[in-house]
């Protein structure tokens, strides 16, 4: 198992694990275009074939904050432990970029736990978090959860 930036040639499978998700309530939908234009944002996990098995996004929010995004481990993979490295993986690349704080907006609350994530009130964090929220079907009623974690 590898974790790397992704490229123009994971996109496909990027789009697919992620909308399939989407589909399911579970995160909001992207679009190729949308997938494109945040690229380098993202990372992925490769199974020791080289398949494309995890995607992760770490999105700049302010000097001090960034979010994880769209992260996604593929069902056949899930409980091995991947999404936690992944999640460390993200957690570094905001240290390497001298970033205090990572945050998510989820549903999985306990998974962020066992990565040393605390829950936070939504209200705390700035307003620039809900940008996407417009875009999504459930607001402005959003029912996940806040949650946060120091880095530096
Ligand atoms: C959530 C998700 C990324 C977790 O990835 P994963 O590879 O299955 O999780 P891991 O195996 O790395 O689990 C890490 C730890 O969290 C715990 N955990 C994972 N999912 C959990 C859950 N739903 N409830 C309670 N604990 C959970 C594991 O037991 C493990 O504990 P440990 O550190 O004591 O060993 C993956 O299941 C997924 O893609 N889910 C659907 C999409 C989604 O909801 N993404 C989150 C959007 S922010």
């Amino acid at each position: 198992m590898n974790i790397r930036q992704a490229t123009m040639k994971d996109i496909d499978t990027m789009y697919e694990l992620i909308n399939m998700y989407a589909e399911k309530g579970l995160m909001l939908h992207r679009s190729k275009l949308s997938l494109c234009e945040t690229l380098t944002c993202f990372s992925v996990v490769e199974s020791s074939e080289g398949k494309v098995i995890g995607v992760g996004g770490l999105h700049i929010l302010w000097e001090d904050l960034a979010e994880i995004r769209s992260l996604v481990i593929a069902p056949e993979y899930a409980g091995q432990g991947i999404g936690k490295k992944l999640v460390h993986y993200l957690s570094e690349r905001a240290q390497e970029l001298g970033i205090k704080k990572v945050m998510a907006l989820t549903y999985q609350e306990q998974f962020f736990n066992h990565c040393g994530f605390r829950v936070v009130e939504k209200e705390t964090l700035p307003h620039k978090v809900w940008r996407d929220c417009v875009n999504c079907s459930k607001f402005p009623a959003c029912d996940e959860i806040a949650v946060l974690k120091e880095v530096l």
